[in-house]
């Protein structure tokens, strides 16, 4: 039986489907390429081109393959652009929600392990952030998170679906064999576009504010490495497997690290300069997101292994240097 991973061909998908294969699992993959790369898609995954809002495409694979359970990427993820286009977040990670969950009921498929994130809590009210504390999101991105599991936990009442809603805190780095990794337009995340300034592609980094309350006065971000967030996927879908109650679970490393510590980090894994510059605060930007995973570790058993601030950049690094301008060369 299959596993198929509807948004395979983008950053973190990609990864879960390296990482399943590897693990002797059937793969298939469904994207639109909107903003996956098919050069991302592992060649023994099976590779269908279609949006997951199209319940025509998404019933042709559901009558092809007997699935054993869906991980669900296919998703819009810029939080800037979701504050200006509502609607587009709304229609493509609610409407394909819906869609795929529809389709996965009436083909008999219960398991469903969904990319949610740290986006759903907004501003925290407490460090490390449990998956229990407030949710609030401050964006559209972080709504449409949160709205599709609430929609998991309704339908987890009203039909026999169960489900893993795994909330990433920051994702960084990239496959150890070196040939994915990430690969955003426009790039908005901070690792990749400090290694761009490595790489000569810009002249700087700007760094977001420098007067929040944080001992050094710059955001603090949770850093997982990407091949952390593939092992407790597999975790998460081995819990469903075997009765487990799912629900909802951070990730991240419980640690968090400053703008100007990733910065000097960067300096030292590239040996670049990488000048920066002080630019206002990004509006909506908590000073503070750092993940408790004792749920997680608990539950699923998950324990980070590249937990390093250093050898996230240096694996993000080992991406960026060789492949300059990502997919494309
Ligand atoms: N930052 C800079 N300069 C940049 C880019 C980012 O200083 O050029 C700062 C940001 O202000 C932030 C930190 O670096 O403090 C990390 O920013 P990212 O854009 O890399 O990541 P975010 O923390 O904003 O976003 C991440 C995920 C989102 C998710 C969010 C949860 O990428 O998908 O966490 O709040 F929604």
């Amino acid at each position: 039986m299959a596993i198929l991973v509807p948004g395979g061909a983008g950053y973190i998908g990609s990864h879960i489907v390296h990482e399943l294969l590897d693990r002797g699992e059937e793969v298939v993959v469904a994207d639109n390429l909107q903003t996956g790369h098919r050069a991302a898609v592992h060649p023994d995954a099976e590779f269908y081109q279609g949006d997951i809002r199209d319940r025509a495409f998404l019933d042709s694979l559901f009558g092809r393959k007997r699935f054993v359970a869906v991980v669900h990427f296919a998703a819009n993820s810029l939080v800037g652009e979701s504050v200006r286009n509502p609607l587009k977040y709304y229609d493509n990670n609610l409407g394909g929600a819906i869609a795929l969950l529809d389709v996965m009921l009436r083909h008999g498929v219960h398991h469903i392990v969904f990319s949610s994130s740290a986006a759903a809590y907004g501003e925290p009210e407490n460090i490390p952030i449990l998956e229990d504390d407030r949710t609030l999101p401050v964006n559209p991105y972080g709504e449409t998170k949160l709205a599709v599991e609430k929609l998991l936990r309704w339908l987890s009442r009203a039909t026999p679906l169960r489900h893993a809603a795994l909330r990433y805190f920051n994702a960084a780095g990239a496959h150890s064999r070196g040939d994915i990794g990430e690969d955003h337009s426009p790039e908005t995340h901070l690792i990749p576009l400090v290694l761009q300034v490595a790489n000569g592609k810009c002249a700087d980094i700007g760094i977001f504010g420098d007067d929040y309350p944080t001992p050094d006065g710059t955001c603090v971000r949770d850093y997982i490495h990407v091949a952390d967030l593939a092992d407790a996927h597999i975790r998460a879908m081995r819990h469903l497997a075997s009765g487990g109650s799912g629900g909802v679970f951070n990730l991240g490393n419980g640690v968090g690290f400053s703008v100007r510590e990733v910065v000097e980090k960067a300096r030292k894994v590239t040996g670049h300069p990488i000048p920066a510059r002080i630019r206002p605060g990004r509006k909506g930007d908590p000073a503070q997101l750092v993940a408790s995973n004792a749920k997680s570790e608990r539950e699923l058993g998950f324990k980070p292994s590249h937990s390093g601030l250093e050898e996230i950049i240096a694996s993000a690094w080992n991406w960026h240097k060789r492949h300059p301008n990502g997919f494309a060369g």
